[in-house]
């Protein structure tokens, strides 16, 4: 088969295009999927370029968001047949993360345990469910689950035009609270207002504290009502320090992430003076999939996808994902 593969950590450029990959061969319990979509996501160029404490078995296909139909199913396998359309949840705790660990979903095949997969509903493309696992279901539980996003909050995201931050933004949105959205482009800001954001900042331009100061009440702020209920903050270093000072007195920092990394400094002042909570949040439940496929089967959500490419061109879109190019989601239609 043809995949997409990185025999050597390093490099986004070492990914190679493989016309003669080994196919999959699916054992007791799993299923191959003949692959009809898979989405790209920051954590791919992570894997190219390596992570300090993850060792990865290479040569491994990227693509950790993998959407198609069943082509063939190992022994005792049950409940599923032959052409039926499937979402996989990445998540496998014993094997690892699939497009990490195992190999995903940048080739024409692609093989899992068949306890991984959920079922698309009819009204879903394979490119929309493609576009879930990683950045979306991570977003769910992060603004849902863990952040308890409500009507009456006011939210600041940071990175919002990014695949994990456009879903924040519409799930701020679809429960009807406040959202400023920062992004680093005037075509991120558009996208941003188009999908519903109620204030945008160019955070390389303008001082995204002040903005919130200026939006917010500063004077107030330790009566309670100065400042937003909720900072989503993936991207951690120098905007870190920033985001605390831009919370309300009892309001939440949320995290799933440091892309422009993880060890930054902290103001343990803000901490306690404005008693605020910082919470991780990390990947996802199958219950926060299923949820989502819920909402774009019933209109209710439409994934923000800006590039479909073709295999061949997977190291483009990693490139993109690296160079703060890309806005929603990448798809990879092999
Ligand atoms: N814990 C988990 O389970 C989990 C799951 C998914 C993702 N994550 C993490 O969440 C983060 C976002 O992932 P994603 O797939 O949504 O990424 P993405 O699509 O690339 O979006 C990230 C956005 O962050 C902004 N950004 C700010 N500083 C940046 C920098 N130094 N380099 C690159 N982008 C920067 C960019 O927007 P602007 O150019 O507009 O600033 C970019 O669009 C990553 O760190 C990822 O590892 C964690």
């Amino acid at each position: 088969m043809r995949a997409v593969c990185l025999p050597e950590q390093g490099d986004i450029d070492n990914l190679v295009h493989d016309e003669n990959f080994p196919d999959p061969e699916a054992g007791a319990g799993e299923v191959v999927i003949e692959v009809k979509a898979t989405s790209l996501n920051y954590h791919d160029v992570f894997t190219c370029q390596g992570m300090p404490g993850i060792k990865i078995p290479l040569p491994i296909v990227i693509g950790l968001d993998t959407a198609g139909e069943v082509a063939g199913m190992g022994p005792g396998v049950e409940g599923w047949s032959v052409g039926d359309r499937v979402l996989v949840n990445p998540l496998n705790l014993e094997k690892g993360l699939l497009g990490e660990m195992v190999n995903g979903g940048t080739a024409e095949l692609c093989k899992t345990d068949a306890g991984q997969l959920i079922r698309i509903p009819d009204g879903v493309s394979f490119a929309d469910a493609a576009s879930l696992p990683i950045a979306y279901g991570t977003a769910h539980r992060m603004m849902v689950t863990r952040g308890n996003i409500a009507k009456e909050d006011k939210v600041l995201i940071l990175g919002a035009s990014g695949g994990v931050g456009s879903c924040c933004v519409l799930l701020a949105k679809m429960v009807g609270a406040e959202v400023v959205a920062c992004g680093s482009t005037p075509e991120k800001l558009q996208v941003l207002k188009d999908l519903g954001a109620d204030h945008v900042i160019d955070y390389t331009k303008d001082d995204f504290v002040k903005k919130i100061w200026e939006l917010y009440d500063k004077p107030y702020r330790r009566a309670y009502t100065g400042g937003v209920d909720m900072v989503v903050n993936f991207t951690g270093g120098d905007t870190w320090v920033k985001s605390l000072r831009c919370l309300k007195r009892g309001g939440r920092l949320m995290t799933c992430g440091a892309t422009a990394g993880y060890g930054p400094e902290t103001d343990l002042r803000f901490i306690w003076t404005f008693e605020l909570d910082v919470r991780g949040s990390n990947s996802w439940t199958v219950d926060d999939l299923e949820k989502l496929l819920a909402y774009i089967d019933g209109g209710e959500m439409k994934p923000l996808i800006s590039e479909t490419l073709s295999l061949q061109d997977t190291v483009k879109g990693v490139h993109m994902l690296a160079d703060r190019q890309v806005i929603g989601k990448i798809i990879v239609t092999p």
